[in-house]
């Protein structure tokens, strides 16, 4: 087989790689290693920013997005039960849209599959070979048959525990990474919100993230311990956690059955460079964000905005130029946003240790800044609703 771009991961990021690319006239081919049930159905994020939202819809993705997606202009920000608003169409003169990852997956397959796109589900035996010559191929077995898709370039798109990143050599790459002595149980309900926008709370007991995805459905993280089983967490006891940490006066929690239940370990990780000869790794294959400042799946965007175009001028004008600066040209928001995630978590976490007290006063302090100071609420409102792409 042969194709110009060969995508390993058919996520967010491979198959709005593998769209973005057909616009430009460029053929490629998405390897996923899933069903195409399990991709659309795995709940995870579920905000994008205002750059997200106009490329979707820029591209022709956006039309159920617009129509089902809630665009919410601030958030809620809770120390104990003191809430404050932070109002980002105020401060910032932008919003983020409410949209589950899993309806941007849905909607990019269903496109992929309208454009006569050619996306594998099920493969196995993945593996990318000779990527530092100019004739790269991934070797993969479909349909019990051994493959061999040869290919201009390869895209590693295949997420944190794929094998495009461990296919920059050891001496190449350097590696970035904090792990955090916490995890995140995160829960589907369906029940209607009890807040017209996210809360994410800081209580003595740990924190606490209320989102929701429609007028029926909720969605809530806690903070956990990063080993804790699920079994640690039978239902009543969740509804008890979310009622403490999220609770303020005069405030109700709507309780609805539990339809889905996750722990996630939290870290902060980059991989540099985010290439090697001819493959390039693009979202949460070369960095992971703390899901705090809800980034992850945004910054994936980004990355394949900025992957396409430059392989869209490689083959339009023969220039190198794009592909050589993609990887310093994505490393500057990556970092940003690192730094934002890491912030937004140092704000609304129990880190535990000898530290501990001496670190919630920090946090109030912080708290009560960001409610006094119009400069210090517009940095986070901007960081929030992401900073310009381009
Ligand atoms: P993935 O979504 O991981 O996709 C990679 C794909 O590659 C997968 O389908 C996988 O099956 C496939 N794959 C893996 N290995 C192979 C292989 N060997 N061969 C073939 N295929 C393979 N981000 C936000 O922006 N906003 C949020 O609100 C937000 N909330 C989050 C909440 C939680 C609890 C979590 C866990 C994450 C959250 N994120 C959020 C992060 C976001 O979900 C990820 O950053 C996003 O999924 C990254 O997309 P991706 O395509 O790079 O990787
Ligand atoms: C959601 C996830 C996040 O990580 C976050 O910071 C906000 C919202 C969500 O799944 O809705």
């Amino acid at each position: 087989m042969r194709t110009q771009v060969a995508i390993v991961g058919g996520g967010p990021a491979g198959l709005l790689l593998s769209h973005l690319l057909h616009l430009h006239g460029i053929g490629s081919v998405v390897l996923e290693r899933r069903s195409q049930e399990y991709v659309q159905q795995r709940v995870r994020a579920g905000v994008l920013e205002q750059g997200t939202v106009d490329l979707l819809r820029d591209v022709g993705l956006g039309e159920r997005m617009l129509r089902e997606g809630e665009v919410h202009r601030g958030v809620y920000l809770q120390f104990d039960d003191e809430r404050q608003h932070i109002p980002f169409q105020e401060l910032t003169g932008r919003a983020i849209t409410v949209y589950g990852q899993q309806e941007v997956v849905k909607d990019l397959n269903e496109r992929r599959r309208r454009d006569g796109g050619q996306v594998l589900f099920e493969v196995s035996n993945v593996a990318v070979h000779d990527v530092a010559t100019d004739r790269p191929f991934v070797r993969f077995t479909f349909d019990g048959v051994d493959h061999e898709l040869h290919a201009d370039f390869i895209a590693g798109c295949d997420g944190f525990h794929g094998v495009c990143r461990d296919a920059i050599p050891a001496g190449v790459r350097t590696i970035y990474e904090r792990v955090y002595p916490f995890g995140w149980l995160g829960i589907l309900a369906t029940v209607g919100p009890s807040s017209d926008e996210l809360i994410y709370a800081n209580h003595a007991s740990g924190f606490a993230l209320h989102s929701m995805r429609s007028a029926t459905l909720s969605r809530f993280y806690l903070q956990c311990a990063p080993d804790e089983p699920r079994d640690a967490w039978p239902d009543d006891r969740i509804w008890t956690e979310l009622r403490t940490r999220l609770g303020t006066p005069g405030w109700t929690l709507h309780e609805g059955p539990i339809i889905d239940k996750v722990i996630t370990a939290i870290r902060s990780f980059v991989a540099e460079p985010l290439r090697h000869g001819r493959l390039f790794l693009a979202g949460d294959s070369a960095h992971i964000v703390p899901p705090t400042g809800a980034k992850g799946l945004n910054l994936a965007v980004s990355d394949v905005d900025k992957l396409a175009e430059a392989i869209a001028d490689f083959y339009r004008t023969g220039s190198a130029t794009g592909l050589d600066c993609y990887s310093a040209a994505c490393l500057q928001r990556v970092w940003r946003v690192q730094h934002f995630s890491w912030w937004m978590t140092s704000l609304t976490h129990h880190f535990g240790g000898p530290n501990a007290a001496f670190e919630r006063r920090l946090q109030r302090s912080q708290f009560d800044y960001l409610r006094s100071s119009t400069a210090a609420a517009t940095t986070l409102a901007e960081n929030y609703v992401g900073l310009p792409t381009r």
